[in-house]
């Protein structure tokens, strides 16, 4: 297991988006996580297929795309092509999440698979054998800057035991209220890819906070991560 570190541009400052990716990734930023959000599925409305296409110009690190729209399927060649290297979409808005995820690595991008806070973990299972990682969300997704829910601990342990059962190795991703003061907890319970965007972009220096977050993250946790 690695430990990857994936700031949210949601919160970062748009009129200097360069800046603030380089600014990640010179404080060790692994990707570079992006909020799709269409009004619908969630009810805030974000950023779409140019910005992925921008993002690829100037990012060092893979784009690790999170897409809370409804239909997905309608626009995933849209995003692969774009430059998405990791592709997200929500178990609650995929009703033909087998081929969505198939298409998805078909594009050549990773397929990643989302939970909404109240949808049980055994939604994964007819699926856990095709994904490359799951996204574990911590708050009820359409704004940054909620508070963590703190079950979302536990559900990250149950969702690694389905993987184990299936042998899978795939990643888990966990996105929502992440900061210093949780990093170690969701790490030891198992998430490897740990998303925020409060907690670096509205730091003074996103660049130190990206570094603390994964000291944070590492610091009861060295087993599991070294
Ligand atoms: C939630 C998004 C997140 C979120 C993270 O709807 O998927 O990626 O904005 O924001 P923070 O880290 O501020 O909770
Ligand atoms: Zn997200």
């Amino acid at each position: 297991m690695k430990l990857r570190i994936a700031p949210s541009i949601i919160s970062a400052d748009f009129a200097r988006l360069a800046d603030q990716v380089a600014a990640v990734e010179s404080g060790g930023a692994d990707r570079i996580h992006v909020d799709v959000m269409d009004g619908r599925f969630v009810p805030n409305l974000t950023i779409g297929i140019p910005i992925v296409q921008a993002l690829k110009q100037i990012a060092t690190i893979p784009l690790d795309v999170h897409m809370m729209i409804i239909e997905p399927e309608k626009h995933i060649e849209a995003f692969a092509k774009a430059g998405s290297d990791m592709l997200s979409v929500h178990v609650e808005a995929s009703p033909n999440l087998h081929n969505t995820l198939t298409l998805i690595k078909e594009l050549g991008a990773k397929a990643g698979v989302a939970l909404n806070p109240s949808t049980p973990v055994s939604a994964l299972k007819p699926v856990a054998h095709l994904v490359d990682f799951i996204v574990v969300m911590s708050v009820n997704p359409g704004f940054s800057g909620q508070a963590f829910i703190p079950s979302s601990t536990a559900k990250v342990l149950e969702t690694r035991e389905l993987l184990n059962s299936v042998g899978s190795h795939a990643s888990i991703e966990i996105d929502g209220g992440i900061g210093e003061q949780n990093a170690a907890e969701v790490t030891n319970a198992g998430a490897e890819i740990l998303v925020a965007a409060s907690a670096i972009f509205s730091a003074d220096d996103p660049a130190k906070a990206t570094k603390r977050l994964r000291e944070a993250a590492l610091l009861d946790a060295p087993t599991l991560y070294r």
